[in-house]
């Protein structure tokens, strides 16, 4: 989950209310795309792997028998070996003949005749310099069809920093308070190769036999059901343990646990029993009592999905102590939770890797490039899913994410130069388009164009195009898409973009007919993107008319048509000039849509009459949301869209309320330096006020998930513009800390109370944190004293608290500052008008001082010229950034770029303000005067 702009105060939102995280494993996956593969001339057809760790003593030995067949004639053959790994011995057997072998001896079928086992003379068997590769020269050359034996021994190092490959880790008995270890993998993408030799690519699915080690009080779980147990020739009291072979299965997906961990198991029915163990510490394990139903009910709906049963004889689910990796390792029937994630309300994340245990493990992306799309497919499956038994955990699915890649795919530079960012974002905008996919053809033909797919390529690989080629066969079959369209071209339409566009809807009353155009999206200024004519998407065009909103309303969500990369289409035969009408409800495609004012103007008299919830409750956040939006973006006049908000008097569904906070947030900073802000917030007061008071401070019994969110937003969002019970709350909050005897021990005080003190209390309130920064201990978590520095800097409203802290930190050089910390001041004051003025105004005032503090730090001098120029907005700020530049033109130095730039940008956004903030001001004027109101 990428941050969305709301700063400081989202990240309140966050730790209140738990927004479930997003996992990101395409990094990883991305670096893969362009590595070096292995040469086709053999490849393996099957694994015995034989392992025997010592995790106290943080080692391992192993053996690997690993069958391997001859592609095409060589004497070469190279594995997968990863630097860490050290391969003792090699031998190697000839199990098979060859094709050439056979008929010479002039047979078609080897099992006619006993061909014994022949030595293969291995001439040398290294590492490849500088390669995480094994390279092995036989004596001979071998022919096609030959199945040879590769034997090789080898030891390593367990992991122990880090939960990858081989790794243990410990935690303590709480009966005997013994040190207890465990020993555990996770493959995923490339790390088999540091445990056992082979080929760590994903393509290769062949079967696996594990026979592993363990003393006699541990237990050992694999993919598969143990298969027999006999003791070890050399060690007392240790075993062998070997399982049954797995279906085929790619590296990746090998999973081994072995531990002293309590288990409960649970026989979940279906089509066939499936026993569920949970594993856990012993003392956690009681925490865990509700995981085999969440699993049991995700198990139900994804059978019933995907029409194939779960494909393992079992499944194994651990929450793993100290368990570092950013995400499950969803290994095939072994599934690693970290502690804390496997306690959690909600069921997304189990769902999540039960989806994969079909899309990933039993049909497996080809290559890495095609694992964005297996990603985006499952977490699409999973929101299906969950909304089937668990919609109150699944927080708004799927508008938080689509808010997200609105935003960040209309930034003149979407990401910055983010990987992690972009994957994400790339990655939530496919799941989106699966979700478009699913209204346009209908459910029914998707789900059966999924089954498809996975009957097609259960136990095989399979390319990003396998996917859409199965839901186009089933949508033709199903006559839900017209001969010559192709879903590939349709989401190939949307995929390949780092854009996304918008629809502007122009009616022709007299005629009954709309104009419809689609261009790039773009909300920040300037609007200069190069290429723009060149985007074009395939968009489906859903309606609601005004007259279908009957009592008993029911959304068709089949296109009236397709924009085929069109730029521009006209649409006949609609309603009459009384009604007005929506496109792409419910957000069923990734675009906002524009209307002309008469339409707007229609649907913002509808929503404020009793009417309103006959429009679906995401289509009334989608219309605010848009044209807020577009009113941003420059591509709406403000009081149309100050007009969609009126209905929020009356609107107490969480859902049309989620996009208000952002909004509130977003418009708030954009005009937080103009006289209308201190009218906009008394608005936002007037907007929350009741909305808070009818919810209440306390949470009530059994209330649903999204009303304990609608209450904190509105908290911090009252809090913020100044509602003084919340005032009054947080300042007695803070005077705990402010009375403590040692303050400097630690912070009693809630995070959500810190910012409202900074921001609306006393000087001294705020000098007392600022000591606290600087008293802070090093024996306390750094990060605490992160979020009060940046609350510090990012909070107050008036001048006096930002030019102190910049006086402490920059004039008078404060030791405890370094300047990581003031990197992170300067970009906490570009979030609020006061913070950029006051920085701008000290950088002004003590020019000839700061150039010499910062004379050997170049990057820390043009930060601070950008931070205190960037974000003016207005004429004023306009002039004031002028003026300086005037003065000192010739002493910007390294920063003289920057001041160029700046003039530029707020050249730009004067243009903005100077149309729109009389309007917001009109408006809410307006508004006051109708409702009572003196600001
Ligand atoms: C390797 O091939 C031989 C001969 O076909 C077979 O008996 C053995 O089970 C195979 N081993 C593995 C691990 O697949
Ligand atoms: C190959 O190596 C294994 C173990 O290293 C050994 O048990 C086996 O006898 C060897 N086979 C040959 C043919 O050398
Ligand atoms: C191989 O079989 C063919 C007919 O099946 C026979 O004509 C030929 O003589 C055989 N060759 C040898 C070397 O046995
Ligand atoms: C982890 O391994 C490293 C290197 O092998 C070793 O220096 C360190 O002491 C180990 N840490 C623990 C907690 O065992
Ligand atoms: C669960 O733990 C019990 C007691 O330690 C053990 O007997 C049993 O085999 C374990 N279950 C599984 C599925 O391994
Ligand atoms: C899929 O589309 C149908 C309409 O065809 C809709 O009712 C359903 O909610 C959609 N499912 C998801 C998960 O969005």
């Amino acid at each position: 989950m990428w941050k969305t702009g709301l700063g400081i105060f989202l990240v309140i939102i966050i730790s209140v209310n738990g927004l479930q995280k997003r996992s990101i494993d395409l990094i990883a996956a991305h670096s893969l795309i362009s590595q070096e593969r292995l040469p086709h001339d053999t490849s393996p057809s099957g694994y015995h792997v034989f392992l025997q760790p010592f995790p106290r003593d943080g080692y391992f030995e192993g053996k690997v028998k690993i069958n391997v067949t001859i592609q095409h004639k060589t004497h070469e053959i190279v594995l997968h070996v990863h630097p860490d790994l050290m391969v003792l011995h090699c031998n190697i057997t000839q199990l098979m003949p060859s094709d050439e072998e056979l008929k010479r001896a002039n047979l078609t079928d080897p099992f006619e005749r006993d061909f014994p086992p022949v030595p293969v003379i291995v001439e040398s068997a290294e590492k490849v310099r500088s390669k995480p590769l094994y390279n092995i020269v036989l004596g001979t050359t071998v022919n096609s069809g030959a199945l040879l034996e590769v034997q090789l021994q080898f030891t390593g190092k367990l992991f122990n920093d880090t939960s990858e490959g081989l790794f243990r880790s410990s935690y303590m008995d709480p009966m005997t308070k013994e040190t207890k270890w465990f020993v555990s993998t996770y493959m995923r993408p490339n790390m088999a190769r540091s445990v056992f030799p082979c080929y760590d690519e994903p393509a290769f699915k062949v079967p696996f036999v594990f026979t592993i080690a363990r003393h006699k009080n541990m237990s050992v779980v694999t993919n598969m059901p143990l298969e027999s147990t006999k003791p070890h020739e050399e060690l007392k009291d240790w075993y062998w343990d070997t399982f049954q072979k797995t279906p085929v299965m790619a590296t990746f997906s090998v999973g081994i646990v072995i531990s002293e961990f309590s288990n409960i198991t649970l026989n979940i029915q279906g089509p066939k029993e499936i026993p569920v163990t949970i594993w856990a510490r012993p003392d956690f394990i009681t925490a865990l009592t509700n995981v085999s139903e969440k699993i049991a009910n995700s198990l139900i709906v994804l059978q019933d999905f995907w029409k194939v049963p779960y494909p393992l004889p079992k499944l194994d689910v651990f929450a793993l102590p100290n368990y570092q990796a950013t995400r499950p390792a969803d290994s095939w029937g072994v599934l690693l939770f970290k502690e804390s994630e496997l306690c959690v309300r909600g069921s997304w994340q189990i769902t999540n890797e039960m989806v994969y245990q079909w899309l990933g493990a039993l049909a497996t992306p080809f290559w890495w490039s095609d694992a964005h799309i297996n990603n985006a497919l499952v977490r699409y499956v999973a929101a299906y899913t969950t909304l089937k038994f668990d919609s109150d955990t699944l927080n708004n699915w799927p508008m938080t994410i689509l808010y997200s890649i609105y935003y960040e795919f209309s930034k003149r530079y979407p990401y910055g130069k983010s990987t992690v960012i972009k994957q994400d974002s790339t990655s939530a905008k496919t799941e989106l388009i699966f979700r478009m996919l699913n209204y346009t053809i209908g459910e029914s033909t998707f789900i059966l164009g999924m089954q498809r797919f996975i009957l097609d390529r259960q136990f095989k690989t399979f390319f990003g195009d396998d996917i859409w080629l199965s839901l186009t066969e089933q949508a033709r079959f199903d006559d839900k898409l017209p001969q010559p369209i192709t879903i590939n071209e349709i989401a190939a339409s949307w995929i390949t973009k780092d854009r996304l566009p918008v629809v502007t809807v122009i009616r022709n009353y007299e005629q009954k007919t709309a104009n419809l155009t689609q261009r790039v999206y773009l909300r920040e200024r300037p609007h200069d993107v190069p290429d723009q004519e060149k985007f074009l998407w395939w968009i489906p065009i859903v309606m609601i008319n005004q007259d279908d909103l009957t009592h008993n309303f029911k959304l068709n969500s089949t296109p009236v048509i397709w924009m085929q990369r069109e730029r521009e289409i006209l649409l006949k035969n609609l309603p009459d000039k009384e009604s007005f009408i929506i496109i792409n409800p419910e957000e069923i495609g990734p675009f906002p849509v524009n209307y002309d004012s008469e339409n707007w103007n229609m649907l913002s008299r509808y929503l404020c009459s009793d009417q309103r919830t006959r429009i679906p409750v995401y289509t009334r956040a989608k219309l605010l949301h848009d044209a807020w939006n577009l009113a941003y973006a420059g591509d709406l006049n403000f009081g149309t869209a100050l007009n969609m908000t009126l209905f929020l008097k009356n609107e107490r569904d969480y859902q049309a309320w989620d996009p208000v906070f952002t909004l509130i947030d977003h418009i708030g900073r954009h005009i937080d330096s103009s006289a209308a802000h201190k009218k906009f917030q008394a608005y936002v007061k007037m907007l929350l006020t009741p909305l808070y008071e009818e919810l209440g401070d306390e949470p009530k019994e059994g209330e649903s998930y999204g009303i304990t969110h609608l209450r904190g937003s509105s908290k911090v969002f009252l809090c913020q513009s100044g509602y003084e019970p919340c005032i009054k709350e947080a300042q007695n909050a803070y005077k705990i800390w402010m009375d403590s005897p040692d303050p400097d021990e630690g912070n009693p005080v809630s995070n959500q109370y810190i910012c409202p003190v900074f921001k609306w209390g006393t000087m001294k309130e705020w000098e007392f944190g600022l000591e606290r920064v600087i008293k802070f201990p090093a024996s306390r978590i750094p990060s605490e004293r992160t979020y009060l520095l940046k609350t510090l800097a990012g909070c107050p409203n008036d001048e006096k608290k930002v030019d102190r802290l910049l006086n402490i930190t920059i004039l008078e050089q404060n030791g405890n500052f370094t300047d990581n910390d003031i990197y992170l001041i300067f970009s906490m004051l570009t979030g609020s008008a006061n913070g950029y003025t006051s920085l701008f105004n000290f950088l002004r005032k003590n020019w000839d001082l700061i150039k010499i503090r910062f004379e050997e730090k170049p990057h820390l001098w043009n930060t601070m010229v950008t931070s205190a120029t960037m974000m003016f907005k207005t004429q004023e700020g306009l002039d004031m950034v002028s003026e300086l530049y005037v003065e000192r033109q010739s002493e910007f130095g390294t920063a003289d770029f920057v001041i160029e730039k700046a003039l530029k940008n707020i050249k730009e956004e004067t243009k903005w303000s100077n149309e729109n903030l009389p309007v917001i001001e009109a408006w809410l004027d307006r508004y006051m005067i109708d409702n009572g109101v003196t600001v």
